[in-house]
């Protein structure tokens, strides 16, 4: 037996990766555990768990790999600094004692965080990105892309996979970005970088393209090969601590939204004027790596992958026949990918890969694709068993009803038909940025107030952005513009024309967030206000609850489709063990909370004062939000 641990820490969402002879046996990010939300801090929550989740202790491990080569990134920041010299002191002097005190000593700090003396092997944080996209695919032979915002000096990078070959094609260096261009529209917008991007990508349907030229005029030249060029005139990234400075001001006519400020007609503009350019990009990378490696598939990774938007143009109009997105395609996917390196390149491990098993079929085969990636649904973090649970309940002092296994898919479906909103808690926590039905509040596809209940009575914010729906398999083509899988709710197409309703008279006068309580369709909590929907499409095969659950609630409704939201509220993580889920379904406006086979209604614990201490500001939050509509 080999066993490999992965790592990614020190800069956004640590996280830890297990593999056991080359399969993936546990992956999670530390924030889950230490309930800080992007968790950078070194991540022994989640190497503790994936040591227990295997049965192993630390000195049970072969093989420790880091996703990044810290020296090498150092040795960026030192020579953009003298690059810039003296206009990036302030940020020098802020980054260096932190370099120099910390990170320059990783393998040091990390073997006396893990109680070991073995040796650390650093990878390449855009190979690690790389490794991550192609060996879990289902692909033989693929064009791999990552794209984000910055590694050591990689921007983004074109490879090739065969078999357990990858080989690096050719990168874009540092300043040079399209995930740092993102974020730099992400900062302008007043958005937080590092996790507003994806308020960008949501508010986008609501502006114009009307910047479109200026960016490419002033900021970014894309080339033919994919690669960009940006005007470092404009960018204060490099020597400064901002993103964005007075060539934005002028260009964009005015300084960036302060945070708290009201979101205007000209941040919906730039949204939609950076997310096509971005798209443009996406595609010409993807045509430069689909000539370079004349391969007819391509997997995707890096922050920029989880722009659900760009991949679904990528599918329909890229040069590929089939893509492949990693779920964790941020860097917290690095841990996954460094401990693959490792097995593959490193250890020189053979791999046989779905296709070459013969167990996927390929899209537009005419079979159904069985889509046998390596990555169980994603399902890769901690389970709770029925018995776990049941302590926990009766521990907490929480009335909870446990019902019979095969009874609570129809039970839910139930509810849902009702209007419940049910906190939904059950199999293992999904590894990446999305909760895929393990984590996951669900709710009525159907209902016109389904957008706003969750959002102001659970999720406590206004939001740019529809929910996720959740549609079985065989259904999916029945409702949007897609005839494939997309398990990781990374691909984004539109609701087909028969299942869209004509918008009410007069709705064309509404203006920004009003637009979406428009009913544009027999699934408006899921519909955007241009018709499209981040899919995700569920197998009985990969998670057979949640799968039970949107089959019966079909059965009842006629309608294969619920929403999907991750189980937590604005600013916290993602919710992992019994105690979490508790706590968020009683501050939130969370019907019911069914864990595994128990069964607990917000009716019957209402009143009895839980054992826990229990949030009674969500009625404030509640207004809050109202008031703070439009604000970040
Ligand atoms: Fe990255």
């Amino acid at each position: 037996m080999t066993t490999i641990l992965g790592l990614s820490a020190y800069y956004h969402d640590s996280a830890a990766c297990l593999l056991v002879d080359g399969r993936i046996v546990a992956a999670a990010q530390e924030e889950r555990f230490s309930r800080k939300k992007h968790d950078e801090r070194f991540p022994s929550h989640a190497v503790a768990y994936c040591l227990r989740e295997a049965g192993l202790t630390i000195d049970r491990i072969d093989h420790i790999g880091f996703y990044e080569k810290p020296l090498v990134k150092f040795e960026r920041l030192l020579e953009s600094y003298v690059a810039s010299a003296p206009r990036g002191l302030r940020s020098y002097l802020m980054a260096m004692p932190v370099w120099l005190g910390d990170k320059l000593w990783m393998a040091d700090n990390i073997r006396r965080e893990l109680g070991t003396e073995a040796e650390i092997r650093f990878g390449d944080h855009h190979e690690s990105h790389a490794a991550s996209a192609f060996y879990p695919s289902p692909f033989e032979d693929a064009a791999i892309l990552t794209i984000d915002g910055v590694g050591e000096w990689t921007t983004s990078s074109i490879a090739h996979g065969r078999g357990a070959d990858l080989t690096m094609i050719r990168e874009m260096r540092f300043p040079h970005s399209v995930g740092l261009l993102y974020s730099a529209f992400t900062y302008f917008t007043g958005f937080k970088v590092n996790e507003g991007e994806y308020k960008v990508m949501g508010l986008a349907p609501y502006g114009e393209p009307k910047y479109v030229a200026a960016i490419r005029d002033h900021i970014v030249d894309i080339h033919d090969d994919g690669s960009i060029h940006l005007n470092l005139e404009y960018f204060e990234f490099v020597h400064g601590l901002t993103m964005t400075g007075e060539g934005f001001e002028r260009l964009f006519g005015g300084p960036r939204r302060e945070p708290d400020a009201p979101v205007t007609q000209r941040e919906m503009d730039l949204a939609r004027s950076v997310q096509e350019v971005t798209e443009e990009v996406m595609l010409q990378m993807a045509r430069s790596a689909h000539r370079e490696t004349g391969a007819r598939r391509l997997c995707l990774a890096g922050g920029v992958a989880l722009n659900c938007v760009g991949n679904g143009r990528l599918l329909r109009e890229g040069p590929f026949d089939d893509l492949w997105i990693q779920p964790a395609a941020g860097d917290a996917g690095g841990s996954l990918g460094v401990a693959y390196a490792l097995w593959h390149r490193y250890l020189g491990q053979p791999r046989v890969s779905a296709e070459r098993r013969g167990t996927w079929a390929p899209r537009g085969s005419g079979a159904m694709p069985a889509y046998a990636d390596e990555m169980h649904g994603a399902l890769l973090g901690p389970r709770y068993s029925d018995d776990e649970i049941g302590a926990w309940l009766k521990g907490a002092g929480v009335a909870a009803e446990r019902m019979d296994r095969g009874a609570i898919a129809e039970h839910v479906a139930e509810l849902l038909a009702a209007g419940k909103v049910i906190g939904l808690f059950q199999g293992r926590m999904e590894f990446g940025p999305r909760a895929l039905g393990c984590r996951s509040i669900i709710g009525d596809a159907r209902s016109p107030s389904m957008q706003s209940v969750l959002n102001l009575k659970i999720k406590f914010r206004e939001s740019f952005r529809p929910f996720a729906p959740a549609v079985l398999r065989e259904h999916v083509a029945d409702w949007f513009e897609l005839d494939d899988e997309s398990p990781y709710m990374l691909l984004v197409a539109d609701v087909v024309t028969k299942r869209r309703v004509a918008p009410p008279p007069g709705s064309e006068a509404l203006w920004g967030i009003e637009k979406l309580k428009v009913r544009r369709s027999q699934i408006p909590a899921a519909t955007h206000v241009d018709y499209s929907a981040r899919i995700q499409t569920v197998r009985r095969e990969d998670n057979a609850l949640y799968y039970d659950i949107i089959k019966a609630f079909y059965r009842l409704t006629g309608c294969p489709v619920i929403v999907n939201t991750s189980f937590n509220v604005k600013d916290e993580p993602i919710v992992c063990t019994p105690e979490d889920a508790y706590r968020c379904f009683m501050k939130t406006g969370i019907d019911v909370l069914v864990m595994e086979s128990y069964v607990v209604s917000k009716s019957a614990v209402i009143d009895q004062a839980p054992a826990l201490d229990r949030d009674t500001s969500s009625d404030e939050n509640s207004v809050l939000v109202v008031r703070d509509a439009w604000r970040s």
